[in-house]
């Protein structure tokens, strides 16, 4: 039998990697476990009651696009988050946004561009879908170092003619995963002008954007607005799994011109998996609230509050603008890992499992990822427990 010759050299996820990496060894202590973005917070207290309410309609096959009220709902967010005016023709419900930021370059992704094999953009870390998704829309994917030296966010400008040129996606994660950096105007005005110099879309997963501590992250929308650019040149992704603490409802939305929209409305209609209804109508009414968004926001502030009063004396450690991880120096993240598992019981991500190695070197294995995901005082402990195995 044969197999997609594409997918043939793609390393084990991250998560059984790290099992192979620490569960031969025993935890050094009792566990704490910063591994998984998964939300910890409660979700809000109304998603039973409007779940039970709704019920019946898993009686119906849902919408394709998401109900008028669903996308009304989001539209309404957009505009009160963003002062942006978005009609519900420029937004559709996704099944979380891992899964759109996936078929949305089925949907979108040319197949040649000048002529040539296409490229797909992606920072390098990255969250590992991206790539996945430049290889099955038969694009090469370009892997740009995201460091210290470029504020954690890709310097697409950087790129050879010869790569733009052959551009046809590019992925930028603001508010990023892992090293929680933000695009600012001036990143957002310069990567619109370089998309359009060179025809290509911008791909902005922006689901960590309700995650930061004083200042709201700006959004790819805002910058269109800014920038008086083609609405179709940028797809924006939102997500309801870390504004709401609702990883499990698999809900989000992807907003960008009418014909994008269009052209993946189509796609799905043919091999979507639309969201529930019960789900679409939970989803409406948590677009809705901010009030738990506030709350969420004032948890994750104490803890990166008890993080930088831990980490105070540690030269190398900066406090993340927005998102919910650390990202923290080390000499090499894979035996940082280890003896933080084998001292302290205390579990993390090995940075070089969210890159790959470029002829400059890995960007991701001089840092672990580590989680708050976890209550105060559990992430509180874990933090203690880092710094006194890797930083004193
Ligand atoms: C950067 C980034 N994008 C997208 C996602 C997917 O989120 P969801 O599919 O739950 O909306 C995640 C989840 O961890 C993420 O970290």
């Amino acid at each position: 039998m044969t197999y997609p010759e594409r997918f043939s050299n793609l390393p084990a996820y991250a998560w059984p990697r790290l099992r192979a990496l620490l569960d031969a060894h025993d935890p050094g202590g009792e566990p704490v476990n910063m591994t998984i973005g998964e939300p910890q917070h409660a979700f809000p207290s109304f998603v039973p009651e409007v779940l039970a309410a709704s019920v019946q309609e898993f009686s119906k096959y849902p919408t394709n696009e998401g109900s008028p009220q669903l996308l009304a709902a989001i539209c309404g967010w957009l505009t009160g988050r963003y002062s942006v005016d978005v009609t519900p023709d420029r937004v559709m419900a996704l099944n979380g946004t891992r899964e759109g930021l996936y078929n949305a370059a089925m949907a979108l992704a040319p197949e040649t561009k000048n002529g040539q094999k296409p490229v797909v953009l992606l920072p390098n870390p990255f969250y590992q879908v991206y790539a996945i998704a430049a290889l099955s829309v038969n694009a090469e994917p370009v892997m740009v170092p995201a460091t210290a030296e470029t504020g954690h966010l890709p310097d697409y400008a950087s790129l050879s003619s010869d790569i733009l040129d052959r551009t046809t996606i590019c992925y930028i994660c603001s508010p990023a995963n892992p090293q929680g950096a933000v695009a600012d105007a001036a990143y957002w005005a310069q990567l619109i002008a370089l998309a359009e110099k060179h025809d290509f879309k911008i791909f902005a997963d922006e689901c960590y954007s309700e995650i930061y501590r004083d200042t709201p992250p700006m959004g790819a929308l805002e910058a269109v607005a800014d920038t008086g650019c083609d609405p179709e040149r940028v797809v924006v992704f939102h997500s309801l799994s870390k504004r709401s603490n609702l990883p499990g409802l698999r809900s989000g939305f992807v907003a960008s011109g009418p014909r994008n929209i269009k052209e993946i409305r189509q796609l799905r209609a043919y091999a979507g998996a639309p969201l529930p209804m019960p789900l679409q109508r939970v989803s409406e009414r948590v677009w809705s609230d901010e009030s738990h968004v506030i709350e969420n926001r004032r948890l994750y502030q104490e803890k990166f509050d008890a993080a930088d009063a831990i980490f105070a004396g540690v030269n190398s450690y900066s406090s993340p603008e927005a998102g919910f991880f650390l990202w923290l120096p080390v000499e090499d993240s894979e035996a940082a890992a280890l003896k933080l598992w084998k001292d302290k019981g205390v579990r993390v991500l090995p940075g070089a499992y969210l890159s790959r190695p470029d002829p400059s070197g890995d960007p991701g294995s001089g840092y672990i990822r580590v989680a708050l995901v976890a209550p105060k005082e559990e992430t509180q402990r874990g933090l203690e427990r880092i710094r006194d195995c890797l930083y004193t």
